[in-house]
């Protein structure tokens, strides 16, 4: 959701700010704004990305050495120059950057009305403004107690930063459940949602914790409670490189991160996979290994694509682990009133590890009593840090709103969990286990050769640019995949696209078929070959146009299909790995040809902070 940077130290801040706002326009992007305190407070906001911003600025001098920006993904109030952050308090003393909703603002700007305040925008976060600017001046206390005490009246979600025009020396920041990272510079700090903007200045950081208020001046930073604690900084060092975050001389990061998938695989089963293929080693899980040998079940909590590669797990654990498995959604997990059991194993998935509805769903489980893991991509995270242990994938940063590397490095997870725990249960021998694990080490390899049919893939997309409805249709492992391919296609090139298991067809969608709708269909040789070559034959009885994802040499679904785009042989457990490469890279081309922004599709935001 919204992107949060801020500055203090003896540079000028708005180079920083700006530069900062642009490596977080990922995070949302339908307003900008930055405001600067030198003496008198600089602020400005638009509409539109961070380069509309800069144009509306344009050659005007904005000085100052502390500042703070925002990029907006809109909750309360339509994305215009109005709602857009920064937001000043009625008395111009405060102004306010803000990620998440406070979610009883309505009440507390009934009752600022009633004490004369005016409002400009619709949103939640000057209501906050004015809420702590009346502290401020009613108690005629600091400006950090009036953050304080602000917050301990608001319900809600809050990543934030606040300065003080009678206080212009510090930056005032608290979270509850909205990232903050905070870069320790020599006589500077840097503030952001996550580490891309700071990393080229800093690497040393402190991720704020929930209830975290941070009173940051530029030789100086206090961390406490919201209830006035004290508490003690720790200091991480990032992992992370600049040269990750770059395009790299791709086009668009989606297709950066597409290409990057042999390595973000490689990255995440490196050192965990033995040179001989016949261990794992998961030393994230280490403590838990007993209770997932012993779990009852497995319940996967996730969103999205994270959902799709959970339902990948699905069948990884059932199939070689022979545990029951549970694939949920976050959102609707949280508030229905699931029975958790305390020797239920929770496996929370997640790129971002922010994710507002699967946090909520972990917190739940935890409170039932259930062991909770994670499989995260950004270290440091929230949903690390909330669970009982886990894996982190190894994708490297995704910028790209649709998710693509950190799919297939949450299923090499999943994958090198299931054969693990198969394993220790004694489900698979050794000879099945060595050899699922050194095809897992193969999968790189076979990815780039997938990659390769890019100029393939790039005339298909060119055929079907301009359908308005596109059906995905997959068997067994492969169900998941047909989920993905209809995700990525609908989120970056707006046409309308459904998912389906291809026996579910005939139950409904074929009323869809036509010779306008294209059917893509995942069919490499596994269990179920036989059924989908079936399944393709009605679609084509019903002239319905079929583009098949096939085994290498496949010939027989070569005569039936209209195209057909071949992918090197894997054992079908490893298959969903594969077969995504080329839906990622026709919806990518198909999004590019209709003249779709890939990476910053409308309405979207990378990571969802919000419920
Ligand atoms: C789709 C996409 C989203 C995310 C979902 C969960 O391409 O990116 O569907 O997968 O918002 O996000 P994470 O994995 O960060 O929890």
């Amino acid at each position: 959701m919204c992107g949060i940077v801020g500055y203090i130290g003896d540079k000028e801040a708005f180079p920083i700010l700006i530069k900062g706002l642009k490596r977080l326009e990922y995070r949302g992007y339908d307003s900008a704004g930055v405001a600067l305190l030198n003496g008198n407070t600089v602020l400005y906001k638009r509409k539109g990305k961070v380069s509309d911003l800069e144009e509306h600025i344009g050659s005007q001098e904005v000085s100052g050495k502390i500042g703070m920006g925002h990029t907006r993904w809109a909750t309360h109030g339509e994305p215009n120059d109005v709602n857009a952050h920064p937001h000043k308090s009625f008395n111009d003393k405060f102004i306010v950057i803000h990620n998440g909703i406070i979610e009883n603002y309505a009440r507390l700007k009934e009752k600022l009305i009633g004490r004369g305040y005016e409002f400009d925008s619709e949103t939640d976060t000057e209501v906050l403004a004015n809420l702590i600017e009346y502290i401020y001046l009613k108690g005629d206390v600091t400006a950090e107690l009036a953050v304080r005490l602000a917050l301990s009246k608001v319900f809600g979600a809050y990543g934030l930063v606040v300065m003080c025009k009678d206080e212009p020396d510090k930056l005032i920041a608290a979270r509850k459940g909205s990232p903050l990272v905070i870069g320790v510079g020599k006589g500077e700090y840097f503030l952001a949602s996550d580490a891309t903007p700071i990393v080229e200045y800093t690497k040393s950081v402190i991720y704020l914790n929930d209830g975290d208020v941070a009173v940051i001046k530029k030789n100086e930073l206090k961390l406490k409670t919201i209830d006035n604690e004290i508490l003690t900084p720790e200091i991480q060092e990032l992992s992370l490189d600049i040269g990750e975050i770059d395009k790299m001389g791709y086009e668009h990061f989606m297709l950066k991160e597409i290409y990057e998938q042999p390595k973000a695989i490689a990255d995440t089963f490196r050192g965990r996979i033995n040179s001989d293929c016949t261990n794992i080693h998961l030393g994230g899980l280490h403590a838990v290994w007993p209770d997932l040998e012993n779990a009852r079940r497995i319940i996967i909590i996730a969103c999205g694509t994270s959902w799709h590669a959970g339902l990948v797990g699905e069948y990884l654990f059932e199939e070689f682990a022979r545990i029951p498995v549970e694939v949920e959604y976050g959102s609707e997990f949280r508030y229905r009133k699931p029975v958790i059991y305390k020797d239920d194993i929770v496996i929370a998935i997640s790129q971002s590890g922010e994710t507002a509805d699967t946090l909520a769903a972990i917190k739940l489980a935890k409170e039932a009593g259930a062991t909770v893991l994670g499989i995260c991509n950004v270290v440091g995270s929230s949903i690390p840090r909330e669970t009982d242990a886990g894996v982190y994938t190894h994708a490297g940063p995704e910028i790209g709103v649709a998710s693509t590397k950190a799919f297939t490095a949450q299923v090499t997870v999943l994958t090198m969990m299931a054969l693990k725990l198969a394993r220790k249960k004694y489900q698979i021998s050794e000879d099945q286990f060595n050899h699922m694990v050194k095809e897992l080490t193969l999968i790189p390899e076979k990815i780039e050769k997938a990659l390769e049919l890019n100029d393939h893939i790039k005339a298909i997309a060119e055929l079907y640019k301009d359908c308005t409805n596109a059906l995905y249709l997959g068997r067994g492992f492969l169900f998941p995949v047909a989920l993905e391919g209809a995700l990525k296609l609908k989120e970056i090139s707006y046409i309308h696209a459904e998912g389906y298991p291809a026996a579910e067809m005939k139950h409904g969608p074929i009323a869809l078929i036509d010779k306008e709708m294209p059917v893509f269909i995942v069919a490499t040789k596994d269990s179920s070959y036989e059924k989908i070559v079936s399944n393709i034959q009605e679609v084509k009885a019903r002239n319905g146009i079929v583009i098949a994802v096939v085994t290498q040499g496949d010939d027989t679904i070569k005569h039936m299909a209209d195209h057909v785009i071949e992918v090197p042989e894997t054992p079908e457990h490893l298959a969903p790995l594969l077969t995504v490469i080329p839906l990622q890279q026709l919806s990518y081309h198909i999004a590019v040809m209709r003249g779709c922004n890939v990476d910053q599709p409308r309405n979207l935001a990378k990571s969802v902070t919000v419920e």
